[in-house]
């Protein structure tokens, strides 16, 4: 795992940019949530991604209407494809037979030419797409409950009355670690002990993220204050430019 630390999101969106840029992806993977939300804004202006490049979403919830703005479908249309053309593929939440479905999914990354940069966010709980604590690495694409936290956090997303879904089908971890290359960003606070966890602790399936350890082209780009928890300080920069 490679780690790159910055002072803030501003930064972690630009290093992250510069990066996709090099490796100049055909097929390229979508985390939604807050922490992508600059990083797309930046590979639209500065029309990053070729019009031929395959969109795959990470996950997706099960239950929001065709039409739900929240649906990730749609949220990636909105923040990424369609100012730059591009065609998304995402699981088929809709199907009576949600596990084939499932099936159908990785099959379909198989057949795009498997993910070469897939973009991640981490969850206050170490979570990585909707894989929560405990989901094995061997896991594939399936349909998964969401942990109390994660709908918690969602429910920001969501109008007064609306809850986040129950469950979403995501990538699984073994879906995930076929990627090519893996660009994790975390960025404040609220990330710090799992940043931690997923850097120093040990490689454990009660944090999903600890999953990319042994992945060969793995960047985690960390701003100070996601960075903060960490027991080993090698992080000068952020601790010398970072308001306390
Ligand atoms: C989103 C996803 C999640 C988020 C994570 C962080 O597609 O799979 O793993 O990346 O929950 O969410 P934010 O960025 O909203 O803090």
């Amino acid at each position: 795992m490679r780690l790159i630390e910055v002072r803030n999101p501003d930064e972690a969106k630009t290093v992250a940019a510069d990066l996709i840029q090099t490796y100049r992806p055909r097929v390229f993977g979508a985390a939604t949530g807050a922490t992508p939300e600059l990083l797309y804004r930046e590979l639209v202006d500065r029309r990053a991604l070729d019009p031929s490049t395959t969109v795959c979403l990470l996950d997706e919830y099960i239950g929001l209407s065709t039409n739900h703005p929240q649906r990730y479908r749609h949220v990636i249309e909105r923040q990424l494809a369609t100012a730059l053309g591009l065609s998304v593929v995402s699981p088929d939440v809709d199907a009576d037979d949600l596990a084939r479905a499932c099936c159908a999914y990785d099959t379909m990354l198989d057949e795009v030419g498997g993910i070469d940069v897939q973009i991640l966010g981490i969850g206050r709980n170490g979570h990585i797409a909707f894989n929560e604590p405990g989901t094995l690495f061997e896991t594939a694409t399936h349909v998964v409950e969401l942990a109390a936290t994660t709908r918690a956090d969602n429910a920001r997303f969501f109008v007064t009355d609306e809850r986040p879904p129950t469950h979403a089908i995501t990538q699984g971890i073994a879906s995930i670690r076929r990627a090519r290359h893996v660009i994790l960003i975390a960025t404040g606070r609220a990330k710090a002990d799992a940043v931690a966890a997923m850097l120093d602790g040990p490689i454990s399936t009660s944090v999903p993220a600890t999953a990319l350890r042994d992945h060969a082209n793995v960047v985690v780009i960390a701003d100070c204050e996601a960075l903060a928890a960490r027991a080993v300080t090698n992080h000068q920069r952020c601790v010398t430019t970072c308001p306390t």
